[in-house]
Formats: C-alpha cells, structure tokens, sequence
C-alpha cells in the first residue's frame, strides 16, 4: 500500500509557525512518529512539501494513478486553487484533505474549500493527528 501526505504552502514552517495554532512539533519528527505508529502494517508512506502551486500539480499528476492514497494539506491553496481541485479531480488516486486547524473556527476565508467536493473525505482541527487518522483510513 502506497500513501502519500503532501503539505502545501507555509507547511515547512510547522513548528515555528504561529504554534499556537500548529503546535510545536516540526513535520519531519511527525514522520518519524508516523512512519513507527504504522511500522507493522504494509504501508509505505512517503512525504512531499512545496510553496509552489505548479510543483503541487506536477506531483499530483505525477502519483495520481501509482499510489493508494493521497492525504494533502494544501495550505491556503486549498481557499484559492481551481487548479488544484481541477487536478484533484482528474487523478484516479483518492485523496484526503487535511486540515491542521480547525478552519471553521477562524476566519471566513477558510472556510471555503475548492478541494473537498473533488476529496473522498475531510479531516479538520484534529492537530497533526489528522495526518494520522487519514492514513489509518487508507490502511
Ligand atoms: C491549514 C489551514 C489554511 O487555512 C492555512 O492557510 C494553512 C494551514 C491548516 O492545516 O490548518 O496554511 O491548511
């Protein structure tokens, strides 16, 4: 089982980024807590980052038919991209949107999603664990 988590804009910040909406925890000591907590089943997870729309689409288009799973965290994108949610919709892999935050606690903006009618499921608010209860689903 292949699954990928890919995290948009502003998502390599995690950490240091106003962490008292993201927490403390950088995203690459997350994976390795991920990566344990699903040691015994046969997923192979891997993890991708960019602050570039077209970078995203490219490894949209790129894993969209080979993998079983995409969990994404588009960051603001997700409030401003036709070109993701067009790209989402045009991959066969079925995709997870995550959000760290809970986005209809904050500001309007937020609360709209291009992505979610193009996504098999939605997660929000749920902290880093949101990363975890995707890929649980897939498994
Ligand atoms: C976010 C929520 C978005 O509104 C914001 O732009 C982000 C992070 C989240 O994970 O809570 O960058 O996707």
């Amino acid at each position: 089982l292949k699954v990928i988590i890919i995290n948009g804009p502003n998502l390599n910040l995690l950490g240091r980024r106003q962490p008292e909406i993201y927490g403390e925890d950088t995203f690459e000591d997350f994976m390795l807590h991920l990566k344990g907590k699903f040691v015994d089943s046969d997923v192979e997870l891997s993890y991708f980052q960019s602050n570039h729309e077209g970078e995203l689409l490219d490894k949209l288009h790129e894993i969209g038919w080979s993998y079983d799973g995409i969990v994404l965290n588009a960051g603001a994108y997700t409030h401003t991209s036709v070109a993701l949610a067009d790209a989402v919709a045009a991959i066969e892999t079925p995709v997870i949107e995550v959000h760290i935050s809970n986005v209809h606690k904050r500001e309007a903006f937020r609360h709209h999603s291009y992505l979610s009618p193009h996504c098999e499921g939605v997660i929000v608010g749920f902290g880093l664990r949101g990363y975890e209860l995707a890929v649980q689903y897939f498994v």
